[in-house]
């Protein structure tokens, strides 16, 4: 006979409130392995994920079924309200698991360079430096460790997917969200973004790769119809998806608001169903921009998969499109099976969020590293830099509040500052909608810990005449300049605002030893470059950018920083003068309620794959700085190319010929052969960091990727990859490439 023990009613609730108390994995696994094998095989997470979502696929409601391919609104957004809305955990969005089957919800936050929205929280999240900053390291073990620590704290803060990630080419350096991508070249843009995405998924919180595609300015981003060709498009904007894609196996890719040739971008059968799921085999789920999703039917069968953050299109519509027969229940099924799959191969299913204080201090470990990998030098006439305390007794330190912190980038990418925006009273709680955010990384104070013998003094700029007295006074005078940015705007043009220029050409005519410290999201024109001794570009730098910067200014670490995009020296060097601007404002709120016209904004994206230093190379422009530069306080010698034709691969010899350990950063390029539609400029094929002591050689080999030597063949959708001599460049930028070679393609 079988006896049953019951358990008390007190102990019960002592069971019940254990449980509700225990951190969330544990209620997950709770249940028994044996019923679990049986009950739920999918719980497997030996299985394959494809394979899991199908199981769980054949057991769901349509109700379910329909629950997982919508939002449940954004909090803090009173137009975008729903009865769910507040279990966003004050990120950016909630879609519903299905707790009968042990299918977690999605808890959304923006995080671009760190988990967006604490201040409102009341929570702390490190700020990495912008991605575009990170990108300028080249290195992808530094994105790699960005992402983790991005993956990491959403977790701690009990979010199970990230909104970050984006890989929109910087086709115009005044895109107000420059600072979030990863730069104008797709091997580089593509390569980074990738490491970092596969490393933040890889913390096991749902990875999301954005804003596909063509996103590539803020003005009219609601509207603005995107013309470019299908194979300049495969060739550049498209080319720097597929490779962080390939690289990330991010499980959601998020939609832009933008058209494209004509069709919204959450509606557009051609990106999102050709390529993207057809072409590249995308398994994961496809989400659309905050507002993004204009039709129910229209976007389905593009392949739109979660309509983001509201059930407008994808919720009782979408439900009457399958009864009338306009959507085949196929069509759910596919949407769910790759939001399930996304949610398996990210691991939330096995292993969801746990809260927990985050650690605080690998975060700042992290972003002074990263920083000090990112950080460009620009300029360094008579080896001003670094700073020799035996000789600079003096320093002026002027302008950009560096007495009190650095700038950071806006709108959705923003982290809030620990104590709320250096440049206020204190207390002033969360960070507003495009207000602009110092951090208390005050470079005055990280320079006198750095320099104690020398007397370092500020002034704050805004008075040329003091500033000018001050630096005649001094030794050195660092002028530290700031260009905002953010989601929402473009900037006008890349020169400094706030009369930023004037105070640098008067502290320069009183100081013969002017070094400028950037900080900035973009490019950054430069009427005064030949009057200052020094330029450095620290990006918008993040928590520990203070640290990072000082330790570069006084040479305890050397910069080894590349530039991702090119400087241009005027605005008509780029490819559009003018970002043009749309008609007449469209009616509705870009928050909440649908756009509606004008339909006739366009961009024409002329320039088709040159972006960037391909632009300058292909016209003959000289820009102010090229892509892939930065300078060191040593110096490299280049040597002995050799390409391997057969394996792809090219091969030489780096020398550090200074005196100081350093770390260059080798650029490979090759050009098509000649005669070739598209073989008048050269493009980036691979790099390697190569760290060297003075007089230190090193034999490098490095892989040519062939991936942006092929050309899109439209008619065929197929990649040609043409047989001929492609001449392959060494050096240290795109514009100094001492050594060449041939490789040979039969
Ligand atoms: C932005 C996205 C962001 C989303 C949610 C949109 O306005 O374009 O990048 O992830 O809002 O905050």
């Amino acid at each position: 006979m079988q006896i049953r023990t019951f358990p008390s009613r007190s102990s019960l609730l002592f069971m019940v409130a254990l449980l509700a108390s225990a951190p969330v994995h544990l209620k997950a696994q709770a249940a028994p392995s044996a019923q679990t094998a049986t009950d739920r095989p999918w719980m497997n997470p030996k299985l394959p994920a494809e394979q899991r979502a199908e199981m769980v696929l054949k057991q769901m409601t349509l109700d379910e079924k329909l629950s997982l391919l919508h939002g449940n609104g954004m909090p803090g957004v009173p137009q975008w309200s729903m009865p769910l809305t507040a279990l966003a955990n004050g990120g950016a969005g909630y879609v519903q698991g299905v707790p009968r089957l042990g299918i977690p919800p999605l808890i959304m936050s923006d995080a671009a360079y760190g988990v967006r929205g604490s201040g409102a929280n009341g929570r702390y999240s490190t700020a990495m430096p912008s991605n575009l900053g990170a990108a300028s390291s080249w290195d992808t073990k530094s994105a790699c460790a960005y992402g983790t620590v991005i993956g990491q704290e959403l977790r701690a803060q009990g979010f199970d997917m990230t909104l970050g990630g984006g890989v929109d080419l910087v086709r115009d350096p005044r895109n107000g969200r420059t600072f979030e991508y990863t730069g104008e070249d797709p091997l580089l843009a593509g390569t980074m973004d990738g490491a970092m995405m596969r490393c933040e998924q890889g913390q096991h919180v749902v990875g999301d790769i954005k804003h596909y595609v063509m996103n590539d300015q803020e003005t009219g981003r609601f509207f603005v119809n995107a013309i470019i060709s299908k194979k300049a498009m495969q060739e550049s904007d498209l080319l720097a998806f597929h490779i962080a894609i390939d690289l990330a196996n991010p499980s959601a890719v998020m939609c832009a608001y933008n058209r494209i040739n004509g069709a919204y971008a959450c509606q557009n059968s051609y990106t999102l169903h050709d390529v993207l799921k057809q072409q590249w085999g995308f398994k994961g789920f496809v989400d659309s921009d905050w507002g993004a999703t204009h039709s129910t039917v229209a976007s389905s069968d593009a392949g739109l998969d979660q309509e983001q953050p509201m059930a407008d299109y994808f919720g009782p519509r979408l439900k009457a499109a399958i009864a009338s027969g306009k959507v085949p229940m196929s069509a759910i099924d596919d949407h769910d099976r790759r939001v399930l799959f996304g949610e398996f191969v990210s691991g939330i299913v096995d292993d969801p969020p746990q809260k927990s204080v985050v650690d605080v201090q690998k975060g700042f470990d992290t972003a002074q590293h990263v920083e000090e990998e990112s950080i460009v030098l620009l300029r360094n006439q008579d080896n001003v830099l670094p700073i020799d305390p035996s000789r600079v007794h003096s320093i002026a330190l002027i302008g950009g509040h560096a007495d009190v912190g650095m700038i950071s980038g806006g709108g959705s990418a923003q982290v809030d500052p620990p104590g709320g925006n250096a440049i206020l009273p204190p207390g002033q709680g969360a960070t507003r909608w495009q207000e602009h955010i110092w951090f208390p990384t005050s470079p005055l104070k990280a320079l006198r810990a750095a320099l104690p013998q020398t007397k370092i003094t500020f002034d704050p700029g805004t008075d040329l005449a003091s500033a000018e007295a001050l630096a005649k006074q001094s030794d050195v005078a660092i002028v530290f300049a700031s260009q905002w940015e953010s989601e929402g705007m473009d900037l006008p043009d890349l020169m400094l605002p706030h009369g930023q220029n004037d105070l640098i050409e008067r502290v320069a005519a009183a100081n013969p030893h002017t070094i400028v410290v950037l900080e900035s999201g973009s490019a950054v024109m430069m009427p005064w470059i030949d009057k200052v001794d020094a330029v450095v570009e620290a990006w918008f730098p993040g928590s520990a950018g203070h640290k990072a910067l000082a330790n570069v200014l006084v040479g305890k670490v050397n910069p080894s920083g590349k530039l991702p995009i090119t400087f241009p020296k005027s605005d008509d060097q780029l490819p559009h003068a003018t970002i043009p601007k749309p008609p007449a404002m469209p009616r509705g709120n870009p928050l909440g309620t649908p756009i509606t016209g004008p339909m006739s904004y366009t961009v024409h994206y002329t320039e088709g794959p040159e972006v960037g230093y391909k632009w300058f190379e292909a016209q003959h422009k000289e820009p102010l700085f090229p892509f892939g530069y930065g300078l060191s306080y040593t110096t490299y010698k280049y040597a002995g190319l050799t390409v391997d034709s057969a394996s792809k691969t090219a091969r030489f010899t780096v020398t550090n010929t200074g005196n100081r350990a350093g770390t260059e950063i080798a650029e490979v390029y090759a050009q098509l052969p000649h005669g070739m539609e598209e073989s008048d400029y050269k493009r980036l094929v691979g790099w390697k960091r190569i760290t060297l002591q003075p007089g230190e050689s090193q034999t490098v080999t490095v892989p040519i990727d062939t991936r942006t030597l092929k050309t899109y063949n439209t008619a065929q959708t197929a990649w040609d990859f043409a047989p001929g001599a492609y001449a392959v460049y060494v050096g240290g930028s795109s514009a100094s490439t001492p050594l060449t070679a041939t490789l040979m393609i039969h």
